[in-house]
C-alpha cells in the first residue's frame, strides 16, 4: 500500500494532482506536438499523414469533424481555424448525434475524428459510418495504437504524453496545435495563405509554449480569485470567435471537477436569454483578449456590470479598458488571434482546478466520469 502511494507520488512529479501536472506540462507537450513537423526556418510543415494524402484532403468538398466533450471543443476551434486559413467548409458534430441521424456523406468528404483516448465508442462508430459511405477518415488521437487511430485511413498523433486526470487539459491544447498545423499545411497547398502569413504563423506558434509559461505565472492570483468564488452555485463563461469554444471548455472543466453548474455561451448570445440570470450572485468569466471583437466584448462586460454580475476577465497583457470594468482580470500574453485559445485556456483550467481543490473534490477522478467512455 505504502509502495503504491509512493509510486503515485513519483508519477505526479511533485504536483498534488495529475491534473495540475498536466496543466503545467502544456508548454512541453505543445513543443512535442510540433517538433519535427514545423520547420519555421524553411517555411515548411511536414506531417506524414497529411503529406501522403495531400490531394485527397486538400480537395475535400467539406471537412466533417466528429468528437465528444473536450475533443469536440477542440474541433470547434479547428472549424474557425480551417475556414479562416484553408477556406474549406467545416462542420463539427457531436459523434453521438452524427451517427444517429442518417447524415449526408459523400466520397468527397473528409472526416476528422478527434479523441485523446482513441477509444471513445461514439467517435469510433461515427468514423465507421463515414467510411462506409466513402469518406476519407483522418484521426487526431493521443494514445498511440488506439482503436480510432487504427480505424482511420491516416492521422496525426498529438504526442501529449499520457493524460491521467479525467479532466482533459494538455490533450485539448495539443489537439488544437495539430489541427492548426494541418490547416496551415492545407492553406499553403491551396494557396489561401501568403508566404509571409504562413511564416508568421509558424513563428508565432513557436512562441506559444513560452507564452503559456507566462500565463501559468498567474497561478497565485487565480488561487486568490478561486477562493472568492468557490461557493458560487452557478457560473457563466463567455467568449467570441476563436474563443467561444474556450468558453465552453472553461465551463465544462468547472462542471466536471467542482460540480458547480456552469454554462458557456458566445458572448453575443447573452442578450438572447442568459442575461436574465445575471445578478450579484453570478460570476461571469469573460474572455476579452485584445483582438477578436474586443469592443463588442467590452460592451457585453458593461451589460453584465450594470446588472451587478461579478466579472472575471481574461485579458491581454497591459489591457487597461477592461481592468476598469471587471472585478478581476487575469492577464495572458498577446498572440495572433487564431492562436489565442492556446493561451486563454490556461487560466480557465487553473480556475476550475483551484476551486475543486478548495471544495475538497476528487480532482483527478471526479464522480460519475471515466477517462475513456467506451459505452455508447
Ligand atoms: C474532458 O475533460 C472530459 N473528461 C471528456 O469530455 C472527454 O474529452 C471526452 O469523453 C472525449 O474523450 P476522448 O478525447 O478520449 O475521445
Amino acid at each position: 500500500q505504502e509502495l503504491q502511494l509512493n509510486l503515485e507520488q513519483i508519477e505526479k512529479g511533485g504536483y498534488d494532482h495529475f491534473m495540475l501536472k498536466e496543466i503545467h506540462e502544456q508548454p512541453t507537450a505543445i513543443k512535442d506536438t510540433y517538433r519535427g513537423r514545423m520547420l519555421p526556418d524553411e517555411g515548411l510543415i511536414r506531417m506524414a499523414g497529411v503529406d501522403d494524402n495531400l490531394e485527397r484532403i486538400a480537395n475535400a468538398k467539406r471537412i466533417l469533424i466528429v468528437a465528444c466533450g473536450t475533443s469536440w471543443h477542440a474541433g470547434l476551434v479547428a472549424e474557425y481555424i480551417f475556414e479562416e486559413l484553408a477556406r474549406i467548409p467545416v462542420e463539427v458534430e457531436y459523434a453521438s448525434e452524427f451517427r444517429y441521424r442518417n447524415p449526408i456523406i459523400s466520397e468527397k468528404d473528409v472526416i476528422i475524428a478527434i479523441s485523446q483516448s482513441g477509444e471513445t465508442a461514439d467517435t469510433m462508430a461515427a468514423i465507421k459510418l463515414a467510411k462506409e459511405k466513402g469518406a476519407f477518415a483522418f484521426g487526431v488521437c493521443n494514445v498511440v495504437g488506439s482503436s480510432i487511430s487504427r480505424e482511420t485511413n491516416a492521422g496525426a498523433y498529438t504526442h501529449a504524453g499520457p493524460e491521467i486526470g479525467v479532466a482533459s487539459t494538455k490533450a485539448f491544447t495539443t489537439q488544437i496545435t495539430v489541427l492548426t498545423l494541418m490547416a496551415l499545411k492545407l492553406a499553403k497547398h491551396n494557396g489561401t495563405i501568403s508566404n509571409t502569413d504562413f511564416r508568421t504563423y509558424l513563428q508565432e506558434l513557436e512562441l506559444v509554449p513560452g507564452k503559456i509559461e507566462k500565463a501559468l505565472e498567474a497561478d497565485e492570483h487565480i488561487k486568490y480569485i478561486s477562493d472568492i468564488y468557490k461557493d458560487a452555485r452557478n457560473c457563466l463563461y463567455l467568449g467570441r470567435g476563436f474563443n467561444f469554444p474556450v468558453a465552453l471548455e472553461g465551463a465544462l472543466k468547472l462542471k466536471e471537477i467542482s460540480y458547480i453548474h456552469a454554462e458557456g455561451y458566445p458572448a453575443a448570445e447573452m442578450k438572447h436569454g442568459p442575461i436574465a440570470l445575471i445578478d450579484e450572485e453570478m460570476p461571469v468569466v469573460v474572455i476579452a483578449t485584445k483582438k477578436g471583437h474586443y469592443e463588442k466584448v467590452v460592451s457585453n462586460i458593461q451589460e453584465i456590470k450594470s446588472r451587478k454580475g461579478k466579472i472575471i476577465a481574461i485579458v491581454t497583457e497591459g489591457d487597461t479598458e477592461v481592468r476598469e470594468l471587471a472585478d478581476h482580470v487575469i492577464e495572458v500574453p498577446e498572440t495572433i488571434e487564431p492562436l489565442t485559445p492556446l493561451v486563454t485556456t490556461i487560466p480557465l483550467q487553473l480556475l476550475s482546478y483551484h476551486i475543486a481543490v478548495m471544495l475538497g473534490k476528487n480532482v483527478d477522478q471526479p464522480r460519475n466520469l471515466a477517462k475513456s467512455v467506451t459505452v455508447e
